[in-house]
């Protein structure tokens, strides 16, 4: 599989911090010994999400890069790597189904296909009206209630197809006003 680190016509130009959450970034950097601030790089890129609209950018990680006085390139290859960070803009909702051996063999294939049908869209895709992105997850600690899919800090087990129907029409009842 190739993933590539793309500009996007969304890409914030400067990003910056707030006053209030370079308060955070710091007090992370401060957690390890001097030469090693590239320690604090995860939480930073969760920070980075929450402040710059969901996703990582290339102008944000490379914000980052220079906050840790790290290379470019250091944040990118965490950043793809973790399926939980976006580098592409998200929908409102994103779905992230596990996809590893204890959720496939009770059904996480069909659960995929099942969302890919019902929103017209392929994994790694977001709806036409931007609400969901679809993604798939490697094991998310929850083996004997699968299939399963992580919502934002939510997790949705046992899952059917009809399930499915039932949790896509309420998540986009409660983020269609957002
Ligand atoms: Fe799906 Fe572990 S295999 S949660």
């Amino acid at each position: 599989m190739s993933i590539s680190v793309t500009h996007n016509s969304t890409d914030q130009a400067e990003p910056q911090f707030s006053a209030e959450k370079m308060v955070e970034v710091q007090r992370f950097i401060a957690m390890f010994p001097e030469g090693k601030q590239k320690s604090a790089l995860m939480r930073i890129l969760h920070l980075a999400e929450e402040e710059f609209g969901g996703w990582l950018s290339v102008p944000t990680m490379n914000y980052v890069a220079g906050l840790l006085n790290i290379q470019p390139i250091e944040v990118y290859e965490v950043a793809t790597f973790y399926t939980m960070f976006n580098i592409e803009k998200p929908g409102k909702v994103v779905l992230e189904v596990c996809r590893t051996g204890p959720c496939m063999l009770v059904g996480s294939d069909q659960i995929i296909e099942h969302i890919e049908n019902k929103l017209d869209i392929k994994v790694g895709q977001t709806s036409a009206d931007g609400m969901f992105t679809l993604k798939t997850a490697e094991c998310l600690g929850a083996c004997g209630y699968g299939p399963m899919l992580q919502c934002g800090k939510h997790y949705h087990e046992h899952l059917t197809p009809a399930k499915v129907d039932e949790l896509l029409d309420t998540l986009r009842k409660e983020h269609s006003e957002k």
